[in-house]
This record gives structure tokens, sequence and C-alpha cells, in this order.
């Protein structure tokens, strides 16, 4: 695909069909794109959990109103927010991680895309309940959630703005 038709294709995908996604495609999503987003300083202080498994899968549900429909697997993007920060001082786990995180979850999406499979990047859950329920540790936080599966349909375009740019001067 066009890198373009990629970008613009790419819709958030809320509808998902039961069919599960392929552990390779899982894998790959993660350590052919999501790790080569850039990352402040090189420091690379995320961390992935995949998530595919049933029980797991629901719990997190329940304390993510922002996750819609069912997808049959997630993958919850965290940030070591002790190395964000021996790494990048205050800056790190404020702001950089973030900001990498983001960045990787943009380039799974796109990904995604490319290989056919629909996702959606959610920020609205419960961090804390979402953390127990992963037993990660208090250092690891998850920063976002991004659904993966096989799109049910293709949603509208939401319209884009255009008068958000402008060169030099402020107008
Ligand atoms: C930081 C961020 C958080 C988001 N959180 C949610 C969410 O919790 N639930 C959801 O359904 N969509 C969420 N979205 C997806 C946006 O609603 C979506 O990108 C926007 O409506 C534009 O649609 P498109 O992605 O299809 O172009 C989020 C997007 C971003 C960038």
């Amino acid at each position: 695909m066009e890198i373009l038709n990629v970008i613009q294709g790419r819709r958030s995908i809320r509808r998902y069909r039961p069919d599960p996604v392929s552990v390779d495609q899982l894998q790959a999503l993660v350590s052919e794109a999501g790790i080569w987003a850039p990352s402040a300083g090189n420091t690379q202080t995320w961390r992935f959990a995949v998530i595919t498994n049933s029980l797991l899968l629901h719990k997190i549900k329940l304390v993510s109103p922002g996750l819609l429909g069912s997808p049959p697997a997630l993958i919850v993007i965290c940030q070591d927010l002790e190395e964000a920060q021996l790494k990048g001082g205050s800056l790190g786990p404020q702001f950089l991680a973030i900001a990498d995180a983001a960045m990787a979850a943009q380039n799974i999406m796109l990904y995604a895309h490319a290989l056919g499979l629909g996702t959606c990047v959610i920020a609205s859950f419960h961090r804390e309940a979402l953390q127990a329920i992963l037993g990660l540790p208090r250092s690891i936080a998850p920063i976002f959630i991004v659904s993966v599966g096989y799109p049910e349909c293709t949603p509208r375009t939401p319209i884009r703005k255009k008068d958000v740019i402008w060169f030099n001067e402020y107008k």
C-alpha cells in the first residue's frame, strides 16, 4: 500500500469480527512496527502486553469505558516509569514516556491497517485497575490500549480540519 493510502485509510475500528488474530501477526505488529517508532533519546522505555485470553479481555473491558466492541486482541502499551525517570529526569515519566507510547501506537495501527487489520487507540480506561488485572509492578504503567481485530465494517471517515496550519508567522 502507498504510504498516504495507509495513513489516510486507517480508521478507528470499534466493531470487530470474532475471528482471532494470529500470534505471529500480533508479534509482528510490535516487533516490526511498534518498536521502530522514535523514542526520546532512544531510551525505549516502552513495554508491550499482548492480550488474547478471553477472561483477561473481559476483565479489561469492565474497567475501560473507551473500549468499544469485542476485539479478539489488545496491545497494552506500557512504560517503565522508573527507567523513564532515570533516563529522562522528571520530563521522562511526565511527558516523554507518553509521547513515545503514542508514536509506537501509531506505528502499530498503521502496520495493522496495511495488513488488513483494524485497530483503535484507547485512552479511556482505569489505569490502576488495568495494572492490577495484568499483575504489573508499580513502575510499569499502562499508557494506551490498542484494540486489534478484523473490522466488521469500515466506518465513515471523520472530517479533518484543514485550517490548522500556517507557514512562518502565526495567522
Ligand atoms: C489520545 C487518543 C485517545 C483516544 N481514546 C479513545 C478511546 O478511549 N476510545 C475510542 O473509541 N477512541 C479513542 N480514540 C480514537 C479517536 O476517537 C479517533 O482517532 C478520532 O475520532 C478520529 O477517527 P479516526 O481514528 O477513524 O480517524 C483516541 C484517540 C487518541 C489520539
